[in-house]
């Protein structure tokens, strides 16, 4: 089996408060970005990856891609003003490609296992995501006070990869560019076209690296990682 994965890195990182992109923070001397493309360039169905990028980064992403080396990036993509923007923008290079992952730059802990089941899936139902059980209970607010307590049997966190075939997520951007929505992930815009995703349950472990605290969080889990 075969894919193509667009990794959208385009993004300031402005919660992380580093200062800079926060795909060029180190963890155990290697970039966040690094560690987040070594999975799919070791990944024999991995056919290219696509990253998508700040223009102003476009030379440093360059020289990490030579110095590690990542030899499978195709092509580097400019970003636009949202994720969403990104990530189309990334679609759009993807070529002869029949299955497409989308993974954030900043989820360094994803495993060949799951990519694989994701692939799988998606070639089957057309649109795969990977999720967790919520562990908290979740409330909804209203004027700082609760509204509602949601019932949480039901309720799954989210992440990526997301796979789709190309052709059913280049025409969900499509029409969520038409319709003016932007949504929190990809799959919400196949959804909102009426279309089934597949929950695949995922691994606790395969954080985003949003603010500092994840920073501790992933250092924990790298001193247990597999390759290391
Ligand atoms: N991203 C992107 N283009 C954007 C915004 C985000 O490619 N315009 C990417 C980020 O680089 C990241 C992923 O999408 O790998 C998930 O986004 P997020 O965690 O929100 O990262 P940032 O937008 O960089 O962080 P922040 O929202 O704190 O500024
Ligand atoms: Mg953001």
């Amino acid at each position: 089996m075969e894919y193509q994965v667009v990794i959208p890195a385009a993004g300031q990182g402005k919660r992380m408060k580093a200062g800079m992109n926060k795909q060029f923070i180190e963890l155990h001397h290697q970039p966040i970005i690094v560690h987040t493309l070594k999975v799919f360039e070791q990944d024999d169905w991995c056919q290219g990856i696509i990253v998508v990028i700040n223009e102003a980064e476009r030379e440093q992403f360059h020289t990490l891609f030579e110095q590690f080396p990542i030899k499978k990036v195709v092509s580097m993509v400019s970003g636009g003003a949202e994720r969403q923007h990104s990530v189309y923008n990334g679609l759009k290079a993807v070529k002869n490609s029949e299955i497409v992952l989308i993974h954030d730059g900043a989820r360094p802990f994803i495993t060949m296992e799951k990519i694989h089941e994701l692939v799988k899936e998606a070639e089957e139902h057309g649109a795969a995501i990977l999720a967790v059980p919520m562990k908290d209970t979740v409330k909804r607010a209203f004027d700082g006070f609760v509204a509602e307590t949601v019932e949480r049997s039901s309720l799954w966190a989210v992440q990526t990869p997301q796979a789709f075939r190309i052709s059913l997520v280049l025409e969900a951007h499509e029409q969520a560019r038409k319709d003016g929505y932007v949504g929190t992930d990809d799959a919400s815009l196949v959804e909102r076209m009426g279309k089934k995703v597949k929950i695949i349950e995922g691994d606790y472990r395969n954080i985003k690296l949003t603010t500092p605290d994840d920073l501790l969080f992933a250092e924990a889990i790298l001193s247990n990682w597999p390759s290391c």
